[in-house]
């Protein structure tokens, strides 16, 4: 019966996405949204940052404990220092951003209108460098990856707002991330959407698969099994390498349309990276 009852919001989720061709990404957003409602009703909504553990109350309590103490403090200290130490000319990061950089991670990543690209706030942190003349950093860890949990740090309690402008060139790139996120890819032919969606709260392996909603608020994240801190693009390679499929580059136009589209459909939660994770 439950197998029953999930194909048929399966085949409701995948109508819904697909049957409204002219679907907004407001539209997506509120399918989005129904569907995990519906799917974890004992989960209040502002819990979905939290993956797993906010539908696995076994995995929790161990999960808190760790957060207590969390494994990512001294990356955050050192993103914190790295974030106001000057660049050879004097300025610091803060000189790049609105409101000096402090509490705006909620509305990254953004469409500029400008050079019609979306901007991640890892790339807005390497093109701030590069501004000041100093050398663009790798994108998967290390010194981006703390600065990034700083700036995150600062923007706890702070509302995603990820906007899809009214822009041929911004809706395009959303659309791209929707079509990689329900694309069967690799040897298991599988789909972000069938793990973190069609699956999410079954197990695989011994891991439960996280549901997509709030994907984006925790990042970046310290993973144990990483034994550091990484950004999202490095865990988009851990999913894209599970399904052997080849990975996307990090900050490549494919995952940060990705996370465009995820980050989108995480609109309304709250920000709570940097993050602990298995
Ligand atoms: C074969 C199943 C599978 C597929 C396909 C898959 N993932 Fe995952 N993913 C996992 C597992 C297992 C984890 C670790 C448990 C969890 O948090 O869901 C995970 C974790 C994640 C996380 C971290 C969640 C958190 O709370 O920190 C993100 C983000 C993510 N996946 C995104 C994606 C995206 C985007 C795609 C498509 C490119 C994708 N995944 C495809 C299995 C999958």
């Amino acid at each position: 019966m439950k197998k029953l009852l999930t194909a048929t919001l399966v085949i409701g989720l995948c109508s819904a996405f697909t049957a409204q061709v002219q679907a907004t990404p407001e539209d997506d957003l509120k399918t989005f949204r129904t569907y995990y409602e519906k799917r974890f009703p004992n989960t209040p909504f502002n819990d979905f940052i939290n993956g797993v553990y906010s539908i696995d109350p076994a995995s929790r309590e161990q999960w808190e404990e760790i957060e207590e103490f969390p494994p990512y403090e001294l990356s955050l200290d050192n993103g914190k220092k790295l974030f106001n130490a000057p660049f050879a000319n004097g300025k610091t990061y803060a000189s790049c951003f609105e409101n000096g950089g402090e509490g705006i991670a909620n509305r990254y990543p953004f469409f500029d209108k400008a050079s019609g690209k979306v901007i991640t706030l890892e790339a807005a942190i390497n093109a701030c460098r590069e501004s000041n003349g100093e050398k663009p950093l790798s994108y998967k860890k290390g010194a981006i990856a703390d600065i990034s949990a700083y700036m995150h740090y600062t923007s706890r309690g702070n509302i995603i707002n990820v906007i899809v402008p009214d822009d041929p060139r911004a809706q395009a790139i959303y659309e791209e991330g929707k079509k990689i996120f329900f694309a069967k890819r690799g040897q298991l032919n599988m789909s972000c959407a069938d793990c973190h969606v069609h699956n999410s709260g079954n197990k695989i392996r011994a891991d439960l698969l996280s549901p997509a909603i709030g994907h984006t608020s925790h990042f970046p994240v310290y993973r144990s099994a990483w034994g550091e801190l990484g950004t999202l693009h490095r865990r988009y390679d851990g999913c894209n390498k599970q399904v052997r499929a080849k990975p996307y580059k990090a900050q490549g136009p494919e995952y940060t349309a990705l996370e465009y589209f995820e980050a989108h459909m995480s609109n309304g939660l709250e920000i709570n990276g940097p993050g602990s994770r298995k």
